[in-house]
């Protein structure tokens, strides 16, 4: 099938990528002239597994190609879909002007086939688009998950697929042949709205979690012990249950549960859960200073190690990077920092690049005070802490997203620190802080 793709983000190159991949043929448009012209050499112009060597492949297949404007037979091609960028708005809505431009485009174009929405939006925010052109909307969210966005592209939960057609969905079908997964069929609305809600849920297992560890550092109880427990009851499942000191980030759960609460407010319906699960998790890197605080006497003059600065592991994101926000708030304190991430160069830093000593590779940050992980990549979870334990002084590791092996690491002679396992004793006024 000849497909067109708006945008080549973290969404649209896997959805271009995988389509090539799947036999079809494609087209991708992107208006950054920089972005562009590194596709069409074959670079990736961000980090996401897999997708460089993906994209070779299917440049020297001839099964996609890069261009700068939609033109031409645009009815050759029997679907378009939107790939673009849907940030938050001022008031913590969902800006949607990049899909209205591509929605002008496409009636200045007479296009006529079918325009898939790939990228989120509210239930009936781009309605009015399917009277003013001469095409029929369909919503197929993604549920992408960035540092393994084109795993989950071949092998995904399920496909949805909002329609109103039988030959919306007979195309829909055919397009997605390969991949074996269930395709739920259901309203645009719906597909739309049920975005919303997978990422919301997710955010709220999130939240809850979190906030139980919280309760367990204080009252001295092991969060691993925990989620044994809840995860094993097949009524709420262990998946996506490990708590985080900092939060959760990036760029979907904040922006997505925060439109799904105006999107409430918007047509009546005044929630009072969600925006303040989006509120505490913001507080969180501050929360996770105030930690370190107590932990650990006159914070300012310590010089600390922090590996990992990307909101995730196996991507180069910094969107909504709760890492990074700590980092920011240490070196506002004046907190001497060596930082590392696998992943990112000191050019994405902006303004901390100059406040920062940025390194190299993880043991280029030590010697160090003490060490904090903030970002799970496999690389930071060391075989053996031998070889580090001499160069943390305090012989302290912090880990903010609780992956790491604790045994290995008090096997090398350091004390581990992560969320709802920490020694809480130093968590009561009045006993001994680690210092
Ligand atoms: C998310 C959804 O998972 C995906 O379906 C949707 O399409 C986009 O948003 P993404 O944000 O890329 O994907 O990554 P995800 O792996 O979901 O992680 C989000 C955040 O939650 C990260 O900060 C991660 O560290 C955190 N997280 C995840 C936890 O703190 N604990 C977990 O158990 C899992």
């Amino acid at each position: 099938m000849k497909v067109a793709v708006f945008g080549a983000g973290y969404v649209g190159l896997v959805q271009a990528v995988g389509l090539a991949k799947l036999g079809h043929e494609v087209v991708v448009i992107e208006i950054n002239p920089d972005r562009l012209k590194e596709l069409d050499s074959g670079r990736v112009p961000f980090f996401e597994e897999g997708l460089q060597e993906a994209l070779q492949e299917m440049i020297l297949s001839k099964n996609i190609k890069f261009v700068e404007r939609f033109e031409g037979e645009v009815n050759s091609f029997e679907m378009a879909f939107i790939c673009v960028q849907t940030p938050s708005d001022e008031h913590g809505g969902c800006d949607v002007s990049a899909i209205e431009a591509v929605f002008d485009n496409l009636i200045e174009l007479s296009f006529k086939n079918f325009v898939v929405i790939k990228s989120t939006v509210p239930p009936g925010a781009l309605d009015d688009y399917e009277e003013k052109g001469d095409f029929e909307l369909i919503a197929n969210p993604e549920f992408l998950r960035q540092g393994r966005a084109l795993r989950d592209f071949f092998q995904p939960e399920r496909i949805v697929i909002g329609l109103k057609s039988e030959q919306a969905e007979v195309k829909m079908r055919e397009l997605y042949k390969g991949i074996d997964a269930e395709i739920l069929v259901m309203s645009v609305k719906s597909a739309q709205l049920a975005k919303y809600a997978a990422n919301t849920m997710l955010a709220s297992r999130l939240s809850i979690i979190n906030e139980i560890a919280g309760i367990a550092d204080v009252v001295g109880a092991d969060i691993l012990d925990i989620v044994q427990v809840v995860g094993s009851d097949s009524r709420i499942g262990g998946k996506f249950l490990r708590p985080s000191n900092i939060g959760f980030g990036g760029s979907c759960f904040p922006k997505d549960v925060l439109a799904l609460n105006k999107l409430g407010e918007m047509c009546g319906y005044k929630s009072t859960l969600i925006k303040p699960m989006i509120d505490l998790n913001s507080r969180r890197p501050e929360m996770f200073i105030e930690k370190l605080k107590f932990l650990i006497d006159d914070l300012e003059n310590k010089k600390v190690a922090i590996w990992g600065l990307s909101f995730n592991a196996n991507t180069d994101d910094l969107r909504e990077s709760p890492a990074l926000k700590v980092l920011e708030i240490l070196v506002d304190m004046g907190v001497q920092v060596s930082a590392y991430d696998p992943c990112i160069g000191i050019d994405r830093l902006g303004y901390l690049a100059d406040r920062v000593n940025f390194c190299r590779n993880k043991e280029e940050t030590l010697p160090a005070d003490f060490l904090l992980v903030l970002t799970e990549w496999e690389e930071f979870d060391l075989e053996t802490w031998d070889k580090v334990v001499d160069k943390i002084r305090m012989k302290l590791v912090f880990d903010a997203k609780n992956f790491l092996d604790r045994a290995r690491i008090e096997r090398g002679g350091l004390e581990y620190c992560g969320i709802g396992i920490c020694k809480m004793d130093a968590l009561d006024p009045g006993r001994s802080r680690l210092d």
